[in-house]
């Protein structure tokens, strides 16, 4: 076969047979990178059908090493929470995120922890004097961390045979080029080999390896799909660049679950764990102002209590502005839509912002309540008590549903010192054991919250 030219769209992953300015796949625009496919090596014949030995091996005779799977923890508890209990030996990470979030000093920090492991930290991006001085400004002094600034795959592979490390870290795989190929670095073929490469090579040396990759301006990881396919972890860094607030989510996990998230806050001396998420949130949250309730949300096993904030305003437009940050802006238009019908509030001459603090991202309908009571405070001018908090779904009629993990809430919200509940009147019913010293209002739906906000307002 000879060398053959096709387009690969460089968000999808889409093959075309001629260039075109948008992808027919997933209509981006501009995306079509020019690919040369080299010829396949010539295919072995399948000696192994002729000759009837069996390859596959039934799953119960199947010895099991546990070394395989053998977890090492990073040494920082927040990013072993999100990796299910620590790094897998011979396992792939990727870990994402927009330019200047954190992502190498979250490696290089690692680096400094993982003090049992001898360290191969590949960066294409920094001269090794950027890093040294961060890692100075870091305090990161130990032995055994081995850094090279090389974007050539192949020598990138005989440093790995060389020195054979436990932990090797790419910065970042879109620098990486396989000279083999004639695309540019960052294209969809040279992301593809250079990535199964180094996979082949982390499975074969049994190192654990961790790709840093950048995401696009649509927050996904740029470059294919199926580098998402291929590793066996994705991490996404998030926050807000202009907070300090920084979350870490697994998106896929083979080794364990993808609930949980680990929390960080950008300081002078890099990245600090944020062991108690609620107390951090809610301590610094102003009481006594009105469009804001404390909400609580479940991330895999942990409680964590955010704080949302609601802000309405008469708008100077024709078309009023509807934003939100942290909240789903379909959920946000439902619950106006929810609030417009049963309580006969007027949206449609005014902008609605919502805002979750401190970085956070409310996927569970659990914050229904919380982001309602916020909006009714803001129009109707209404200061809460610092000591309520709502949890509970809204549904499209205005009732208030019941919600999973209750007790875990309750006792979280107890925790932080808070008096007053406003939960769905079904969860109540619900609970085995009423928990003492926090009053719990049964909200049937949304009537019932109004009377409940108006009966104790906050002086
Ligand atoms: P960086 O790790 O270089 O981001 P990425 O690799 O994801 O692009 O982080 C750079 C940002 O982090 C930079 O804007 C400054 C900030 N930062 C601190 O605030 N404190 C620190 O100690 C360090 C090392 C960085
Ligand atoms: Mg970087």
């Amino acid at each position: 076969m000879k060398k053959s030219i096709t387009y690969v769209c460089s968000e999808c992953g889409c093959v075309h047979d001629r260039w075109q300015g948008k992808c027919r796949e997933c209509g981006s625009w501009d995306s079509l990178v020019e690919t040369v496919n080299e010829p396949a090596p010539a295919k072995k014949t399948a000696q192994t059908k002729t000759s009837g030995v069996r390859q596959s091996v039934e799953l119960s005779k199947m010895k099991f090493d546990a070394n395989e799977e053998k977890r090492s923890s990073t040494g920082i508890s927040e990013l072993d929470r999100a990796l299910g209990g620590g790094i897998v030996r011979s396992s792939v990470t990727l870990l994402s995120g927009e330019p200047g979030i954190g992502k190498s000093t979250l490696l290089l920090q690692i680096c400094s922890c993982m003090t049992e492991q001898k360290i191969l930290y590949v960066t294409g991006e920094e001269s090794a004097a950027q890093i040294k001085l961060r890692a100075k400004r870091l305090g990161i002094e130990r032995d055994n961390i081995f850094l090279l600034c090389e974007t050539d795959i192949d020598s990138i592979l005989s440093e790995i045979n060389e020195l054979s490390p436990d932990i090797l870290i790419i910065d970042s795989v879109q620098t990486m080029v396989d000279r083999s190929l004639s695309s540019s670095p960052g294209s969809v073929a040279q992301v593809n080999r250079t990535a199964a490469s180094l996979i082949s090579a982390s499975k074969q040396s049994k190192m654990a390896t961790i790709l840093v990759g950048h995401v696009n301006k649509d927050g996904v990881i740029a470059g294919p799909k199926l580098l998402e396919h291929m590793v066996d972890v994705v991490l996404y860094f998030e926050g807000e660049r202009s907070q300090s607030c920084r979350v870490i989510r697994a998106i896929k996990n083979r080794y364990g679950s993808t609930n949980e998230i680990g929390l960080f806050e950008m300081t002078d001396t890099g990245l600090e764990e944020v062991p108690d998420p609620s107390k951090r949130l809610w301590e610094d949250s102003p009481k006594n102002v009105s469009g804001s309730c404390p909400v609580c949300l479940m991330e895999g096993t942990r409680p964590i209590i955010a704080e949302v904030q609601a802000l309405i305003t008469k708008s100077p437009f024709n078309t009023p502005k509807r934003l939100s940050t942290g909240v789903d802006y379909n959920r946000m238009s439902i619950l106006l839509a929810v609030l417009e019908k049963r309580l006969g509030l007027k949206f449609y001459d005014k902008d609605v912002y919502l805002n979750v603090i401190g970085g956070l991202r409310f996927d569970e309908t659990a914050t229904d309540l919380g982001i309602i009571t916020a909006i009714i405070s803001c129009i109707r001018d209404i200061k809460l008590d610092g000591g309520t908090i709502a949890i509970g779904e809204v549904g499209l009629s205005g009732e208030c549903r019941a919600i999973n993990s209750m007790d875990l809430r309750i006792k979280e919200a107890a925790r932080l010192g808070f008096e007053r509940i406003l939960m769905p009147k079904r969860a109540i019913d619900r609970l085995k054991i009423k928990p003492s010293g926090i009053k719990l209002v049964p909200i049937r739906s949304v009537y019932d919250l109004i009377n409940a906000i108006d009966e104790k307002r906050g002086e």
